[in-house]
């Protein structure tokens, strides 16, 4: 359930700042780009503030429609948006603020700023029709899926089409928030250890996983043990996957010749080098987030190296030796990871997809003559996708006779875990939604 923080700042300051990345959104730009650029007094409950807009702006959005014959200018629109969505609460909770003071706090955050002062009356008017019909206006909303689920309609037709059988829990867990998961590094400490460390810090957790620990609540980095110097990473339970996938029969610690083929900002390829001493190439074709792998690597105190290329264009990158082993997480719709990116929903176009099945099997296609024979190559996406998973799996398998299946958990789900085989033995909760193939190459 969304929790929003206390904070000191008036509440109007942080529905302005809130409204503001809602338009942002609403023009095409992502949470990850546009929250960096609040200003940090109120960057937390901006946060907190648009995670929660973010998740019920289906309603929000048919809500505005019913109450505004003509749709207002975007800042209006977004004010708007942010307001009647903070006014929506979640099956058994009540809204984050007492409808009075959130209204009055609305109208005083439009009466504050240049571009919706001319509107306050009519943000005032909506808002107060909203509060004395609201469960009028709410069934009426309800009759739109948009509105009922909280995602793109597209959206929910695709998971009604690929999970028959899950697809409302899955609609429904995609606004929880997620679970913050730890991995400690091995070459530092130990789970044991950590475990205790971050008790004598006040902060709750279990075992998760091989490295993991899965904390009671989320946490800031800086209030966990050791960080700075690198005893642990937050990393989502289902990312932890990757490097028990890849390296599974193999024995820890042997010098191997790895690629990383889509590594920023580094998580996974900073995993398998805490567990083997591999000579590793990372590759990413984004020079910014690139970057951020030697940031990472250089606080865990582990080295790589690490290449700004296109994967796919190997003849501009490799040396002509082959992998043993590589990992290739893909650039995907990011279907599975919408608890903690709630705004992914709102952002992609289902035309997306098509785009993201061509890169996807260009990757896979360019890196499969790269794999020594004997090796492993394990393709990832953070998607739940079946066209992004299975299904390009298959089209692969298709189309390499040298290639077969090894043991991976396929689809994960998130909040359920893989759902069957041998990696399902960890707490549920932990984990995103993800797929996972495992491809090994023939000897002959
Ligand atoms: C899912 S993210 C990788 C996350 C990373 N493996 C981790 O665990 O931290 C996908 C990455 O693929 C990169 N990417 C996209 N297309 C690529 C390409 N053609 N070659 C190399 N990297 C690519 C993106 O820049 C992005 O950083």
């Amino acid at each position: 359930m969304t929790t929003v923080p206390a904070s000191s700042v008036p509440l109007s300051r942080l529905l302005l700042a809130t409204a503001a990345c809602v338009a942002d959104v609403a023009r095409g730009q992502s949470l990850s780009e546009r929250l960096p650029q609040v200003e940090a007094a109120l960057r937390p409950g901006t946060q907190a503030l648009t995670f929660y807009v973010m998740r019920h702006w289906g309603m929000a959005r048919a809500l505005e429609r019913l109450l505004v014959p003509k749709a207002p200018a975007p800042p209006v629109r977004a004010l708007l948006h942010t307001t009647l969505a903070l006014l929506q609460a979640p099956a058994g909770a009540a809204p984050p603020y007492p409808v009075h003071t959130l209204v009055s706090q609305a109208v005083e955050a439009a009466k504050a700023s240049k571009p919706t002062r001319f509107a306050a009356g009519l943000v005032n008017a909506c808002l107060r029709r909203y509060v004395q019909h609201s469960a009028a206006l709410q069934a009426q909303a309800l009759q739109d899926d948009e509105a009922r689920w909280n995602h793109p309609g597209w959206w929910i037709r695709r998971l009604q089409a690929d999970h028959p059988q899950r697809w409302e829990r899955l609609l429904e867990g995609a606004n929880l928030a997620a679970p913050m998961v730890l991995r400690v590094n091995r070459r530092r400490t130990d789970v044991p250890t950590y475990l205790a460390l971050l008790a004598d810090a006040g902060l709750g957790a279990q075992p998760w996983g091989r490295d993991g620990v899965l904390l009671d609540k989320p946490a800031r980095v800086d209030d966990l043990p050791r960080f700075a110097d690198g005893w642990c990473s937050v990393q989502d339970g289902s990312a932890q996957l990757a490097a028990d996938i890849l390296l599974h029969g193999r024995t820890d610690g042997s010098e191997r010749r790895l690629l990383d083929a889509c590594a920023a900002p580094g998580g996974k390829t900073a995993h398998l080098l805490e567990r083997c001493d591999a000579d590793l190439l990372a590759l990413d074709v984004d020079a910014r987030r690139a970057e951020r792998i030697a940031q990472n690597l250089q606080r865990l105190g582990l080295s790589a190296r690490v290449s700004v290329a296109d994967a796919a264009d190997t003849a501009r990158w490799w040396d002509g030796r082959p992998f043993d082993a590589i990992l290739l997480d893909a650039p995907c719709s990011a279907s599975g990871i919408v608890r903690r990116h709630p705004d992914v929903r709102w952002l992609r176009r289902e035309s997306d997809l098509e785009q993201l099945a061509s890169t996807q099997a260009r990757l896979l296609d360019a890196l499969w003559p790269l794999l020594a024979p004997g090796g492993v190559l394990v393709y990832a996406t953070c998607s739940v996708f079946v066209c992004e998973g299975e299904a390009a799996v298959q089209a692969f398998l298709r189309r390499h006779s040298n290639a077969q299946r090894g043991v991976a958990p396929g689809v994960i789900l998130p909040g359920e875990g893989p759902l069957s085989g041998e990696f399902n033995d960890n707490p549920r909760s932990g984990y995103d939604g993800f797929f996972y193939a495992r491809l090994e190459k023939s000897h002959a």
